[in-house]
């Protein structure tokens, strides 16, 4: 349980169809402006439990519509966060519940905490250790 606000951005900070990326007990999680608002989920593919990005800051499509899941292409409404295409079709981002103060946006707190994403290059390295 998340017990106190976190300060994510100001408003201002991002450019329409930015992404800003934080990370809250070793919980990653992003968010996006769109319309002058902003959308934030929890940093977790419901496909496959990995982290949907992998270049910083980068989660949306080339045309920046909407958001993609690097590892198998899946993409999500930036308002929704719906799988709209992909292998998990009709799932959804998990979505973090954000507090406004003027143009600041804060992670509220009495938020549950997701389980962490899992770490593809961790399991690689040790699997390779094991051998
Ligand atoms: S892990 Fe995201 S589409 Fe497969």
């Amino acid at each position: 349980m998340l017990k106190q606000d976190v300060f994510l951005c100001n408003l201002d900070d991002l450019d329409e169809q930015e992404a800003i990326e934080l990370s809250i007990d070793q919980r990653p999680l992003f968010a996006v402006r769109q319309n002058d608002n902003l959308y934030a989920y929890w940093n977790n593919c419901p496909h496959a439990g990995v982290p949907l990005n992998w270049m910083p800051g980068k989660f949306l499509d080339l045309d920046k519509t909407f958001i993609q899941c690097s590892a198998h292409g899946a993409i999500f409404g930036i308002d929704t966060g719906k799988c709209v295409a992909g292998p998990c079709v009709g799932d959804h981002l998990s979505r973090v519940a954000l507090k406004q103060k003027d143009n600041n946006f804060y992670v509220a707190a009495d938020q549950h905490l997701p389980n962490p994403p899992i770490n593809l290059r961790a399991q690689a390295l040790a699997d390779l250790e094991d051998n």
